[in-house]
């Protein structure tokens, strides 16, 4: 049993529609099953003209899409979203080739409360398996890379919840070891999710063929970014662990361009928990408040536990960078830019900042006598 089978079920249960991943990948809202399947091969063709008629084809009536409830609009987005990429790859703007997707993106936008295009959420987690699967290529690779990222979808949500407790604890609370411990757990899958990667996907496929299905588009006068993997949220941990008081300009910046590209509730978390004080700097508060003393095992546990989710972001990040250097080197490369709009330089300093963060909390000091608990000493 995976993590995604323990925890998807209960994702479906949580009354939020963007979670309701079955019924998502269900719908066909505008009958595109068929035409889907072939636009891997007019991509292979660079068949502009069928991909331009076949945008033109799904369009809906205004009427019936005002109708959809947010599991179809999600689903039709997902669908009219494989035509935006695939054109723009062969160097067309869809919005201006067909203008009349402009208000379907707009309204689709309002109903699910998200970006005017698909996202990395469409093109994974809500998108078919088997036969009906969406895709550019209709290559394995793609597949592959579509599956990675997918799996780390449940854990994300899971690690909101565990997060949005540690902001709120004190690292003197066991609560906060657990909600760490149960984070370790969920960022588990970011690893997983990029040893799947690199066993599966070679760089120079990414870079030569899937890569420019990325690229954004324009839509209404602003540049969208394609449903690339650096939209997956890591940044959700990222924040309560150490980004929201210890970041650099560079994560700062390529985090205020991504966050607009996740789901509502995970932007609201975003916007609740920008301002506030990091779990890495509580622990070093504490633990600049127990200097020279015995430090309290709950510190030291919740800073074993801090240490062990850094560890692992560490661990995703340093294999990620080895990929993402080979995709956008000298040799394949094709844009300078990754596919989430930032450099691979961007991933050598959120490796070092989450290197540096890991070492601040990694050993606790020297004990001496304990001096009780802090509370009881204000
Ligand atoms: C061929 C495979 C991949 C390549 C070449 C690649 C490349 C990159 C690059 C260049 C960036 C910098 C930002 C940007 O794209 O503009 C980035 C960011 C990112 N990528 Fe990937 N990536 C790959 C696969 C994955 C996978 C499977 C995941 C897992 C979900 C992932 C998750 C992320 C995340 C979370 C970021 C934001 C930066 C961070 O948190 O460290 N990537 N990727």
């Amino acid at each position: 049993m995976t993590l995604y089978d323990l925890v998807a079920p209960g994702l479906e249960t949580r009354g939020e529609p963007r979670y309701r991943i079955a019924e998502i990948r269900a719908a066909d809202p505008l009958a595109a099953d068929g035409l889907l399947a072939a636009v891997p091969v007019m991509n292979e063709t660079a068949d502009v003209a069928a991909l331009t008629v076949a945008l033109r084809a799904l369009m809906p009536d205004a009427d019936r899409a005002a109708d959809w409830s947010v599991v179809e609009a999600l689903a039709a987005m997902r669908d009219i979203g494989i035509l935006l990429g695939s054109l723009k790859r062969h160097g067309v703007q869809p919005v201006a080739a067909v203008p009349e997707v402009l208000p379907v993106l707009e309204l689709l936008a309002q109903r699910t409360d998200m970006v005017p295009r698909d996202t990395v959420h469409h093109y994974t987690t809500w998108n078919p398996l088997g036969a009906r699967r969406r895709t550019y290529t209709g290559h394995p690779m793609e597949a592959d890379l579509q599956d990675a990222v997918r799996m780390t979808f449940p854990s994300l949500v899971a690690a909101l919840e565990t997060c949005g407790r540690l902001a709120r604890l004190e690292p003197y609370d066991p609560g906060f070891s657990i909600a760490l411990d149960r984070t370790a757990q969920y960022v588990q899958s970011m690893v997983d999710s990029i040893d799947f990667t690199l066993a599966h996907v070679t760089p120079e496929y990414f870079a030569t063929v899937l890569r420019p299905y990325f690229e954004d588009i324009d839509v209404a006068g602003h540049a969208y970014l394609g449903p690339a993997a650096a939209q997956v949220p890591l940044w959700l941990v990222d924040l309560t662990l150490w980004q929201c008081d210890r970041s650099n300009p560079e994560y700062d910046g390529f985090l205020q361009d991504s966050v607009q590209y996740s789901l509502p509730s995970w932007r609201a978390f975003h916007a609740r928990h920008a301002g506030g004080v990091s779990a890495v700097s509580k622990l070093s508060a504490a633990f600049s408040w127990e200097s020279g003393h015995h430090v309290p095992p709950q510190l030291t546990a919740s800073a074993l536990s801090l240490a062990r989710v850094l560890r692992i972001l560490k661990t995703f990040r340093a294999r990620h960078i080895g990929i993402a250097r080979k995709a956008y080197s000298d040799e394949l490369r094709q844009y300078d830019q990754g596919s989430g709009g930032a450099p691979v330089a961007l991933l050598r300093s959120i490796l070092d900042l989450t290197r540096e963060n890991e070492t601040l909390v990694r050993a606790p000091r020297a004990p001496r006598a304990h001096r009780g608990p802090r509370e009881d000493r204000s």
